[in-house]
């Protein structure tokens, strides 16, 4: 691994460590408030008994713990993978106090080394994950394991941040991101729709965010495209 992927990953850790410590889930007014719409809206697409679903990422469980209510009567499971320790430990703690324990397994690990088994998963969520994988190499098979991850009329719903750049709000110089894998918008969208070709593609968007964070005494804006992709395999 290079200088800078390790130095992006260290940031990250730190930066999720930090949040989550003193961030409650659905805390108003930071971003773990509510679950990301279109992942739940997804998620009524598919009505089945046993839902399998596996949430790549997961965090504190801002979308896995609405799933898991969402599935529990149904006897659904939902899969939680991320690369926190502390965040794993958070999520199982959340999953007590809204009584679904029963319906999450959790897991610390790189999603690298996270294997999906083939034909597995019926929804599979990646929300902010895969713009922390080492190479566009590991990118493009992630997809590829997701996608034969899943089963017959499975969904795939992928976030992510690309064109990642940091602009400082005194001088105006802006400067790339330092994210682990920082695609370009039309990159990501080529990548996704070769992958995907065979599904039914049903949401394909970016919208620009910025996020205003003091970074070694100065103001930075950090700015993205925030890519959303959902597809469905076809009947
Ligand atoms: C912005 S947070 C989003 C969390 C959650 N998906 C949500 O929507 O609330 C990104 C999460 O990805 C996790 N993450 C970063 N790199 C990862 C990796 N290589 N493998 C697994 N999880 C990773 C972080 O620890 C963090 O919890």
């Amino acid at each position: 691994m290079n200088y800078l992927f390790n130095l992006a990953r260290h940031k990250e850790i730190e930066y999720h460590d930090n949040f989550y410590a003193k961030t409650e889930l659905f805390q108003p007014g930071s971003w773990l408030s509510r679950p990301v719409k279109v992942v739940l809206d997804n998620l009524t697409q598919i009505e089945k008994e046993n839902i399998q679903v596996l949430d790549l990422g997961c965090g504190v469980g801002r979308n896995s713990i609405p799933i898991a209510q969402s599935i529990q009567a149904h006897k659904g499971k939902i899969y939680c993978i991320d690369l926190l320790p502390s965040a794993i430990q958070l999520l199982n703690q959340n999953a007590e106090q809204y009584e679904v324990t029963d319906t999450i397994i959790s897991q610390a690990n790189d999603v690298e080394n996270f294997l999906i088994n083939k034909n597995t998963f019926d929804y599979i969520v990646a929300c902010s994950c895969l713009e922390h994988v080492s190479s566009e190499a590991a990118f493009q098979a992630k997809l590829e394991e997701m996608k034969a991850g899943t089963t017959v009329g499975g969904i795939n719903c992928i976030l992510m941040s690309t064109e990642v750049k940091e602009i400082d709000v005194l001088t105006g110089e802006e400067r790339e991101g330092l994210i682990e894998l920082n695609l370009s918008t039309e990159k990501a969208f080529t990548y996704l729709r070769e992958v995907y070709a065979d599904w039914n593609i049903s949401i394909e968007k970016n919208v620009q965010q910025e996020i205003k964070e003091e970074k070694n005494g100065r103001e930075i804006i950090f700015r993205s495209n925030w890519i959303t992709f959902v597809a469905q395999v076809r009947d």
